[in-house]
C-alpha cells in the first residue's frame, strides 16, 4: 500500500527526493514520468558520489563470496541499463557514454592471480559470465597491458557510461519533466501529530510539504532529523580517491581491473580518451582530504597494470564518500514512518542499481509491485539482517 498523506494541500508536493545523488535524481526522473510532482532538494545536486566515481556497471567484478542475493540484484540492475540508456538519452537530448563493452580483468602477480582464479570460480558457480584468459589473450584484448601482467579474465557483462555525463542527462531529463529543485539540504522530516510525514524542513527553515517523501541523501540518509531513534538505517561513508587522466589518443579501448599485490584498482578509458583511475575503499569517516599516499598508491598500481599512463596528464584527484552498510547492500523501501521511504546503502553499486532503484520507488508511491530482486532489501529485512552481520569493509 502507498503510505501518502491522504488529505492533499495547495502548494503541497507528490513527492520530495531528498537528496539528488544519481539514485535521488534517478527516482525523481521516474515519479515525473509518471505524472507525479516532485521536488528535489539538495545544494549541490548531481555531485555527490556518483561525480566522483568511474561509472562501471559491474554485476561480476562486484559480486563476492557469501552475496548472492546482492549478485542476484546487481544482474537484475544491469539488465535494465540498456534500456534505461536509450530512454534517457531520448529525454535529456545527450549522450550519457554508455559503452556495453565488456572488461578485462587481470592479475599482477602469483598471488593476485590465485586469488582472481578463486573469484573467477565462484562468479562462474553462481552462473556469472567470465572466462580466464592467458596473458598474451588479455594483451590482445588491451594491447596496452604490461607484458608482466600475470594473466586475467574476460567479463563480458561489466559495461560501463560516464557517470559526469550521466547525472547532467538526469537533471536535464527532470526538469524537462517537470521537477522542481531546491538547493538546499535537508535536514529533517516533518511529521503531523500521527507521526505521518508531511514534508521535509530544510537548513534555511523552509518546510516543504509533499505526501511522500523518498530519502535519498547516500551516507548522510541516517543523520536525518525528526525520525524516531532506529527507524533509519545505518551507514557510513566509504572513502573513495579517484584521478583522472587526460591523454590525446585512446590508450585503453575497454575498461581493466586488476589486482596489484593485493589491492584493487581500475581504469575507465572514456570517449574523450581520458581515463579515470579508482579507486581506494578507506574508512576514514567523513573525510573529504585528497592525500598524498592514495593518490601515489593509486598511480602505482595502475602504472604497473598500464604502463602507458605516464605519458597522460593528471588532472584531478578527487575523493567520494560511498554510502556504506554493514552488508554493502542497498536499503529501497517504505520505513516505519507512513509516508517516508528510504533509497540508499547502494555503496559501490549506486550507478548500476540507480535504475531498478528508481523503478522501485516508483512502484511503491504508485502501490504496485517493486521488482522481485530488491523485496530482500526493503527497510525492516535489511535491518534485522544488518543486526546479525558485521562490516566486510570491502
Ligand atoms: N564502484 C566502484 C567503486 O566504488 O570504487
Amino acid at each position: 500500500m502507498p503510505q501518502t498523506v491522504a488529505d492533499d494541500k495547495p502548494g503541497t508536493y507528490d513527492v520530495v527526493v531528498a537528496g539528488g545523488g544519481v539514485i535521488g535524481l534517478t527516482a525523481a526522473w521516474t515519479l515525473a514520468n509518471d505524472g507525479h510532482r516532485v521536488m528535489v532538494i539538495d545544494p549541490e545536486p548531481g555531485h555527490g558520489a556518483a561525480w566522483v566515481a568511474a561509472g562501471m556497471l559491474a554485476p561480476a567484478n562486484e559480486a563476492y563470496f557469501g552475496e548472492q542475493e546482492l549478485v542476484r540484484l546487481l544482474v537484475a540492475g544491469a539488465h535494465r541499463w540498456p534500456s534505461f540508456a536509450a530512454a534517457l538519452e531520448e529525454a535529456a537530448g545527450s549522450s550519457i557514454g554508455f559503452e556495453p563493452s565488456g572488461t578485462v580483468v587481470v592479475a599482477c602477480d602469483a598471488s593476485d592471480r590465485a586469488a582472481l582464479d578463486r573469484l573467477l570460480a565462484f562468479r562462474q558457480s553462481i552462473g556469472l559470465d567470465a572466462r580466464r584468459l592467458s596473458v598474451s589473450e588479455c594483451r590482445r584484448a588491451v594491447p596496452a597491458l604490461s607484458p608482466a601482467i600475470g594473466g586475467g579474465a574476460e567479463v563480458p557483462g561489466d559495461h560501463q557510461v560516464d557517470n559526469r555525463l550521466l547525472v547532467t542527462a538526469l537533471m536535464a531529463a527532470c526538469r524537462g519533466n517537470g521537477v522542481e529543485f531546491a538547493a538546499r539540504k535537508v535536514v529533517g522530516v516533518d511529521l503531523d501529530g500521527a507521526g505521518t510525514a508531511r514534508g521535509v524542513l530544510t537548513d534555511d527553515g523552509t518546510r516543504v510539504a509533499a505526501r511522500t517523501v523518498v530519502a535519498a541523501m547516500g551516507w548522510q540518509t541516517g543523520e536525518l532529523g525528526g525520525v524516531p531513534d532506529g527507524l533509519l538505517p545505518e551507514l557510513r561513508p566509504v572513502k573513495g580517491h579517484i584521478l583522472r587522466l587526460a591523454g590525446r589518443g585512446a590508450l585503453l579501448g575497454r575498461t581493466v581491473r586488476g589486482l596489484v599485490k593485493g589491492r584493487s584498482c581500475y581504469l575507465v578509458p572514456r570517449r574523450d580518451h581520458s581515463v579515470v583511475v579508482g579507486a581506494t575503499v578507506e574508512e576514514m569517516g567523513p573525510d573529504l582530504r585528497v592525500q598524498s599516499g592514495a593518490v601515489h598508491a593509486l598511480l602505482d598500481d595502475a602504472r604497473t597494470l598500464v604502463p602507458g599512463i605516464d605519458e597522460l596528464e593528471l588532472v584531478e584527484c578527487a575523493v567520494g564518500l560511498r554510502p556504506g552498510t554493514a552488508d554493502n547492500a542497498p536499503y529501497v523501501g517504505w520505513t516505519e514512518v507512513p509516508g517516508l521511504a528510504v533509497a540508499t546503502g547502494h555503496y559501490r553499486n549506486g550507478i548500476l542499481l540507480a535504475p531498478i532503484t528508481g523503478q522501485a520507488i516508483g512502484a511503491l508511491v504508485n502501490g504496485t509491485e517493486i521488482p522481485a530482486e530488491l523485496r530482500p532489501f526493503g527497510v525492516g529485512q535489511r535491518t534485522e539482517r544488518a543486526h546479525g552481520l558485521g562490516a566486510s569493509g570491502r
